[in-house]
C-alpha cells in the first residue's frame, strides 16, 4: 500500500520560508504563463452562503495538487480562521497519492509568495511605507514575503475591526518594523509605496484618489464576480495592471471584471505575473508610476508549494507517513 505524507500547519511554516517559496512560486507562475501547466477553472459551490472551492493542476517538475478550500467569514467570530483547506499532492507519473497537507497555512504561504513575486517585480524603490488594508490572518503572511523583497522599516494598517489592527500591530512589532494604526483606508494609504489590500470586503477600500506616485497596489481579496476591494479610479492611475490569471480574474473578481466590461480597462493592458516575471512584458514603466497586481488564487500555486514542502520534508525526514 503507498504511504501518504501528512505536512502540518506547523511543518509547512518551518519548510516554506519566504527565500525558498517565491522562487518556486515564481517558476509555477513563468510555467502557467506559457501555457506548461494543465490547470482548469476552479470548481466553485455556495454551502449556507459561504464559498467553497475545488482547485486542481498538474505543474511540471512540481506534480499534481488537488486543494478542497472554503472562506467562511463569519468565522472570526467564532475563533476559526476564515479559510480552512486540505490539499493532495499526487504524482504525475503514476497517479499515486504521496502528501495530505494543511491548506490554511500553504494558502496563506503561498499568497505571499505570489504578492512577493509582484512586488519583486512591479515595486518602486524599496524604502517607503507599507499599507496594509484588512489586517487579519493573510495580512501577516503579506508582510512576511512582500517585505522579503521589499525592505522597509514602516507599515501603516488599517482594518474595520480595532482588535484586528491591535493584533497585527503587535505581530508586526515583534518583526521589527514600526506600525501606525489608521483611522481609515486614506491614512494609511496616503504616501504608502506599496498598499496592500487584504480584506474580505465587497466593495472597494481603495479609492486611486488616495494613492501617491509612486505606489504598487496589491489586491488579494475581493474573488468573487461582483466583488470589488479597488475602485475604477485605481485602474485608470495605473501605468501597469498585472493579474495571476487573465482567465480567472475575469471569472471570479469585479476588480477587474467590472472596469474591463465598463471599457475603462483594455485586456491588452493586462499582464499575467509570469509574463512580468519572464521579462515577457513589463511590471513597471516609470519611477513614478502606479502599479497594480491583482490576485484571485491559482491552483498551480498550491501544486508547486505542496510539491516543494513535500521535496524539503523528505531531505529533512519531517512528517508523518501514514499506510493508506
Ligand atoms: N488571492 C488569493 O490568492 C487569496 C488567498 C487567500 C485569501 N484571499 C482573500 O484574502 C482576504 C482576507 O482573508 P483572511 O484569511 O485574512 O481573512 P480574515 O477574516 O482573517 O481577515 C480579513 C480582515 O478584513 C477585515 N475587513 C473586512 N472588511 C473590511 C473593510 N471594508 N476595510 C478594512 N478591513 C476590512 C476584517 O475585519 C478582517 O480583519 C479574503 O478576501 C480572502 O478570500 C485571497
Amino acid at each position: 500500500m503507498p504511504k501518504l505524507l501528512v505536512l502540518s500547519g506547523r511543518d509547512l511554516e518551518e519548510l516554506l520560508r519566504p527565500d525558498i517559496l517565491i522562487g518556486e512560486i515564481e517558476k509555477a507562475f513563468v510555467s502557467y504563463s506559457s501555457g506548461l501547466t494543465v490547470t482548469p477553472p476552479r470548481t466553485v459551490m455556495w454551502v449556507e452562503g459561504n464559498w467553497w472551492g475545488v482547485m486542481q493542476s498538474y505543474v511540471p517538475g512540481y506534480g499534481v495538487g488537488v486543494k478542497v478550500v472554503n472562506v467562511v467569514p463569519a468565522n472570526v467570530e467564532r475563533g476559526l480562521p476564515t479559510i480552512q483547506a486540505v490539499v493532495n499532492l499526487f504524482d504525475p507519473h503514476t497517479g499515486t497519492p504521496l502528501a495530505v497537507m494543511e491548506g490554511g497555512v500553504l494558502t496563506a504561504l503561498r499568497t505571499g509568495a505570489a504578492s512577493a513575486v509582484s512586488a519583486k517585480h512591479m515595486a518602486p524603490e524599496p524604502g517607503g511605507p507599507v499599507a496594509i488594508i484588512g489586517t487579519g490572518y493573510q495580512a501577516r503572511y503579506q508582510l512576511r514575503f512582500v517585505s522579503h523583497v521589499y525592505k522597509t522599516e514602516e507599515v501603516r494598517a488599517y482594518d474595520v475591526r480595532e482588535e484586528a489592527v491591535e493584533s497585527f500591530r503587535r505581530y508586526a512589532e515583534q518583526l521589527g518594523f514600526r506600525v501606525s494604526k489608521c483611522r481609515s483606508p486614506r491614512e494609511a494609504v496616503e504616501g504608502a509605496s506599496v498598499v496592500i489590500e487584504a480584506s474580505t470586503t465587497r466593495t472597494p477600500v481603495i479609492e486611486g484618489a488616495y494613492l501617491s506616485s509612486p505606489a504598487h497596489v496589491i489586491s488579494i481579496g475581493a474573488h468573487v464576480r461582483d466583488a470589488r476591494a479597488l475602485d475604477d479610479d485605481v485602474v485608470r492611475r495605473a501605468e501597469v495592471v498585472v493579474v495571476d490569471s487573465r482567465e480567472a480574474v475575469m471569472l471570479e473578481t469585479g476588480d477587474i471584471r467590472i472596469p474591463v466590461e465598463a471599457g475603462l480597462l483594455s485586456m491588452d493592458r493586462v499582464y499575467e505575473l509570469g509574463e512580468v516575471a519572464s521579462g515577457r512584458r513589463p511590471g513597471r514603466l516609470t519611477r513614478e508610476g502606479v502599479t497594480v497586481f491583482k490576485s484571485v488564487g491559482l491552483a498551480i500555486q498550491d501544486a508547486a508549494a505542496a510539491a516543494a514542502a513535500y521535496r524539503l520534508a523528505l531531505e529533512r525526514g519531517m512528517g508523518r507517513f501514514v499506510e493508506l
